[in-house]
């Protein structure tokens, strides 16, 4: 591992250490000395997490690995239409919201949604990605009006952690345009407890609340402006945090905390899926 692993604010933590730290399991760990740090909090109900890195270089599967071990009732975002890491997450896929009255007899993933709410009913858990395919216009409209219903049927419902893959496809003015309405989950989340965690590529492309609002950030070796602004935005260092993003291994991240409280930063790597 790198060297970077030897200074004391930076911890290297095995996937599975990684997962107990943010589920609460694990509160301390050794740094390269041998010391025990205490590490930051865990990865509470209405807390909000940024994943940020390019195309290609974990993020979707850093996401799954977090939704399935740390969370248990789970809405995830396809936006990008049937990605491919997400679906080897094995979530149950609808491509509708659960409907009341008669149109509960016609949608054929009302089904799926009864079983989905018996499951909880009996206290196991659900996750569910949200999404269908965008090969065509009449595909892309469906998609659009599809995640709208999503975001509006988890605030109503609160207690889902809301997972937006590619927040850029959502919050574009371009695209989806549906940036607003998350901005407005993140805010006000917290107070249901509803946790939002989002990847993107650059933090410029999106609303600037998916970073002010989190109280953590993943992040993958970036260009320096972006490293400036994340860090600005999160409390860092930003030479500091630059020089370590870029020793960085292939897939390997840094999650780093905000203000006082944010702990060390933490070194791992998901694995495949
Ligand atoms: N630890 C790993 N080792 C090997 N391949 C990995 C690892 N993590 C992810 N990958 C692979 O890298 C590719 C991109 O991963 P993905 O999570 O979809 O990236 P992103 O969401 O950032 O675009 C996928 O094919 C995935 O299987
Ligand atoms: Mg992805």
């Amino acid at each position: 591992m790198p060297d970077l692993a030897a200074q004391s604010d930076v911890i290297l933590l095995e996937w599975p250490q990684y997962l107990a730290w943010l589920s609460g399991k694990i509160r301390k760990a050794q740094n390269a000395w041998g010391e025990s740090i205490r590490l930051g909090p865990p990865l509470s109900p209405g807390h909000h997490m940024a994943v940020i890195g390019p195309t290609g270089c974990a993020k979707t599967t850093h996401c799954v690995g977090i939704l399935t071990e740390v969370r248990k009732y789970v809405l995830a975002l396809d936006p990008k239409g049937e990605d491919e890491t997400l679906q080897q997450s094995g979530f149950i896929r609808v491509t509708e919201l659960p409907k009341d009255g008669l149109a509960s007899l016609r949608g054929k993933d009302q089904k799926t949604w009864r079983e989905i709410h018996k499951r909880i009913e009996n206290g196991q858990d659900a996750k569910v990605i949200v999404g269908g395919g965008a090969r065509t216009d009449d595909e892309d409209i469906a998609l659009r009006q599809l995640m709208r219903d999503a975001i509006t049927y988890s605030r109503h419902t609160g207690g889902w952690t809301l997972y937006v893959d590619e927040f850029e496809l959502l919050s574009s003015q371009r695209m989806m345009k549906l940036g607003d309405m998350i901005e407005r989950m993140l805010i006000t989340a917290r107070r249901d407890k509803t946790s939002v965690i989002t990847t993107f590529q650059a933090p410029a492309w999106v609303s600037k609340h998916a970073t002010r609002q989190a109280r953590r950030a993943v992040l993958y070796p970036q260009s320096g402006a972006m490293v400036k602004s994340i860090a600005e935005e999160m409390g860092h260092d930003w030479r500091e945090l630059g020089e370590a993003l870029d020793s960085l291994p292939e897939f390997y991240t840094i999650t780093i905390g905000r203000g006082k409280q944010a702990g060390p930063m933490i070194i791992t790597k998901a694995p495949k899926l």
